[in-house]
């Protein structure tokens, strides 16, 4: 860890980071125009992109596509990178894996749940890691995870001093109470970044989909500041009723031969 780092300075600033995911170059390239610290790509490109049913369906091919893509988009910004499902098991698989979307564009690579070890392998090996603690998609059954009751919470606590210690850089923490939330960014060095939260972690993230309203489900812990779900399926319903009707091309979308050239022709 850099002692210079933008993000941790931040952090000891009381400067919230501003981390969003994206999953393709067009809309990497408009949130660094917006101003955003941070792009993720998650391994919610799989819902939110691919069709897949569950995050564990996203590979790691998957996810070099879409990090690639994201840097292509946007060259100068800070990327994290998710690591798919089951891509981490041991400190060597989680290296190897690491090293795939760090060649792809990746600055950092995320992981969900506790394990140290692999904080420390891949921080020796010079990457930058994001910790992952809370709600885990990839893992769902683990519900002690969510920090509910005081013996979940301190657990999640201990997980998140772990990280730090082992050098994680940042710390995602997902649907954890706000109390919670706050106390570990509080104890920690890493910068967190919350989802379903509170008010009290580093920063924020949302899935773009989610903010834009690309999606419609509702999830508590989002705020749909845009329609384009809405803006997109109006654009293309106008353009299908141009089509049907003849009004679409307009003689101005077309071009015509030259007089000769069709005189030649019709010769
Ligand atoms: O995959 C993702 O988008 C994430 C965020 C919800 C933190 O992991
Ligand atoms: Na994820």
């Amino acid at each position: 860890m850099s002692k210079a780092d933008p993000f941790l300075e931040k952090k000891r600033r009381g400067e919230k980071l501003v981390v969003v995911t994206a999953y393709d170059a067009p809309t990497a390239r408009i949130e660094a125009e917006a101003g955003v610290d941070i792009i993720l790509v998650g391994d919610s490109v799989g819902v939110n992109v691919l069709g897949y049913a569950h995050e564990r369906d996203v590979t790691l091919a998957d996810m070099a596509h879409h990090i690639a893509a994201v840097r292509r988009g946007a060259p100068q910004i800070y990327v994290i990178g998710d690591l798919p499902y089951a891509t981490y098991d041991t400190p060597e698989m989680a290296l190897a894996s690491a090293r795939v979307l760090r060649d792809a564009g990746a600055d950092c690579v995320k992981f969900e749940g506790a394990q140290p070890d692999v904080v420390a392998a891949l921080t020796a090996a010079g990457f930058d890691v994001c910790g992952h603690l809370g709600l885990e998609s990839q893992h769902q059954e683990i519900k002690r995870r969510q920090g509910k009751t005081a013996e979940a919470a301190a657990r999640l606590f201990d997980d998140a001093l772990a990280g730090d210690a082992a050098g994680q850089k940042f710390l995602v923490l997902e649907l954890l109470p706000s109390e919670l939330a706050g106390r570990i960014s509080r104890a920690v060095k890493a910068a967190t970044i919350g989802i379903g939260a509170g008010l009290e972690t580093d920063g924020q993230v949302l899935v773009v989909n989610d903010l834009a309203g690309v999606t419609t489900r509702e999830f508590k812990h989002n705020r749909r500041y845009g329609d384009i779900g809405a803006a997109l399926r109006g654009a293309v319903a106008a353009y299908a009723r141009d089509v049907r009707a003849g009004a679409f091309p307009g003689p101005e979308h077309a071009f015509q031969m030259a007089a000769d050239e069709r005189a030649a022709l019709e010769n």
